[in-house]
C-alpha cells in the first residue's frame, strides 16, 4: 500500500521548461481527485517567432521576467495566500537548462521561505499523470506524448513506474510539422498552420513513411522532412494550391506513421501492463490538437478496443496545473524531494529503456 495521506493538499506549480512561463494552483482531495484552482500561461512566442523556433538564452531571461509575475496572479486568482500553500513543485526536466534553472530555484525559495515541501517534477512525468486530474483516469494506461520536442509511447503503470515502448530517433513530431512549415515558409509554430493549409490540399505527393512495420514502436521524422524539401523543390515556385497539397500529403504520412505505430504498441501492451489490463490511449502534447491526427487514432484506436482519451488543449500543451498535479500526487505518496535536487536537462522518464539505436535502424 502507498502511504496516501488522507489529507487535501494545495499545491503550487512552476513550469519554466521551454517557452511558456507558467504557474497554478492546484488542490488534491484525500480521495484523488482534483481540482485546478488557477493557471497562468505566460506564452514567450512573440519572442521567438523571429527566429522561427525558441532560442534557449532569451527564454530563460524572459522566464525571469515573467515569472514572479505569474505566481502573484496565479495566487490571486486562485483566491489562495502563500501560507495556505502545501507544497510547491518545479518542472526540473528535461528541457532547457536556463529556464528549468529560473524555475527550481524560485520554487525552491518559495518552499523554503514557507517552509513546506519542494518537489522536482519530470516535466514529461506531469504530461503522463494529467489524466488523473482531467479522467480520474486509474493506471496502467498507454500515453503517446507528441509535442514540441518529445515523441514517445509510453506504459504508465504507477506514479513513478513507467516503461518506454518508442522514442524518436531523430526530430519531435511537433517540431517535424514546425520544420515543414519553415521550408514552405508559413508562420511559427507549424502545427497548426500546416492543418490549416492542409484541408484545402489533396494528399496525392508521395512521401515516405519512416519506421511503418517496424518490429519496436520508435518513430523517424527527418526522412519525411527531406522528402518535403526535395518535393517542394521540384515544383517551386509554389503556387498556393502546390502548397496545401504539400501539406496534405504530409500531413497524411504523419497519420499512417502514426497509426502504424500505436498499432505495435497496442499490440505489446499486454505485455508490459498485465495481461487483462484495461485498454485505453492517452494521447497529450500539442500534436494532439490535430483534428486529422485525432480521428485518425480515434479510428485506429476503436480498431483494436482501446479507449481514447485526450485531455482538454489547454491541458495537453504545456502548463504548470500538470506540474502541481503531479507535485500534489507525489506528495501524497511522501515523494518530497531535498532543496539540492538539480534541474536536469536530460531526465528520461524510463531510464532503462534500451536505446533506440537497438532497433536495427543503421546510424
Ligand atoms: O506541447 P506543446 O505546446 O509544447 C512543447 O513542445 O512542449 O507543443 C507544441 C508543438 C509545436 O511543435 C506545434 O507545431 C505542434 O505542437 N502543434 C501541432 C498542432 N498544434 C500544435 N502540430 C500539428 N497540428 C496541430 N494542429
Ligand atoms: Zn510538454
Amino acid at each position: 500500500m502507498h502511504p496516501d495521506t488522507a489529507r487535501a493538499h494545495i499545491l503550487l506549480g512552476i513550469e519554466t521548461s521551454c517557452d511558456e512561463t507558467a504557474a497554478a494552483l492546484v488542490r488534491r482531495e484525500a480521495d484523488g481527485s482534483g481540482r485546478i484552482l488557477s493557471s497562468v500561461v505566460r506564452s514567450q512566442l512573440d519572442l521567438h517567432k523571429a527566429y522561427g523556433g525558441v532560442v534557449p538564452e532569451i527564454a530563460a531571461r524572459a522566464h525571469v521576467d515573467l515569472l514572479d509575475a505569474a505566481i502573484l496572479q496565479a495566487l490571486e486568482e486562485a483566491k489562495i495566500k502563500l501560507d495556505q500553500v502545501d507544497g510547491v513543485a518545479a518542472a526540473a526536466g528535461p528541457g532547457l537548462i536556463g529556464g528549468l534553472i529560473v524555475g527550481v530555484t524560485t520554487a525552491k525559495a518559495v518552499a523554503l521561505g514557507r517552509g513546506v515541501p519542494f518537489i522536482a517534477v519530470n516535466h514529461l512525468e506531469a504530461h503522463a499523470l494529467t489524466p488523473g486530474l482531467t479522467h480520474r483516469l486509474a493506471f496502467p494506461y498507454l500515453l503517446l506524448l507528441v509535442s514540441g520536442g518529445h515523441t514517445q509511447l509510453l506504459v504508465i503503470k504507477d506514479v513513478g513506474v513507467y516503461e518506454r515502448l518508442g522514442t524518436t530517433l531523430d526530430d519531435a513530431l511537433g517540431e517535424a510539422f514546425d520544420k515543414a512549415a519553415k521550408l514552405l515558409g508559413l508562420g511559427y509554430p507549424g502545427g497548426p498552420e500546416v492543418e490549416r493549409l492542409a484541408a484545402k490540399g489533396r494528399p496525392t505527393i508521395k512521401l515516405p513513411r519512416p519506421m511503418v512495420g517496424r518490429e519496436e514502436p520508435h518513430f523517424s521524422l527527418a526522412g519525411l522532412k527531406t522528402a518535403l524539401r526535395h518535393e517542394a523543390e521540384a515544383r517551386a515556385p509554389l503556387s498556393e494550391q502546390d502548397a496545401a497539397d504539400l501539406c496534405a500529403s504530409f500531413q497524411e504520412a504523419v497519420a499512417e506513421i502514426l497509426s502504424d505505430r500505436v498499432t505495435r504498441a497496442f499490440e505489446l501492451y499486454e505485455r508490459h501492463a498485465g495481461r487483462g489490463a484495461q485498454r485505453i490511449l492517452v494521447v497529450s502534447g500539442g500534436v494532439a490538437a490535430n483534428r486529422r491526427l485525432r480521428s485518425t487514432l480515434e479510428a485506429t484506436a476503436r480498431k483494436h478496443i482501446f479507449r481514447l482519451v485526450v485531455p482538454p488543449p489547454e491541458l495537453c500543451t504545456d502548463n504548470a496545473a500538470m506540474i502541481a498535479w503531479a507535485g500534489a500526487v507525489r506528495l501524497s505518496r511522501g515523494l518530497a524531494d531535498e532543496l539540492s535536487a538539480p534541474a536536469r536537462a536530460r531526465w528520461p522518464l524510463d531510464p532503462d529503456a534500451p536505446p533506440a539505436i537497438g532497433a536495427g535502424v543503421k546510424a
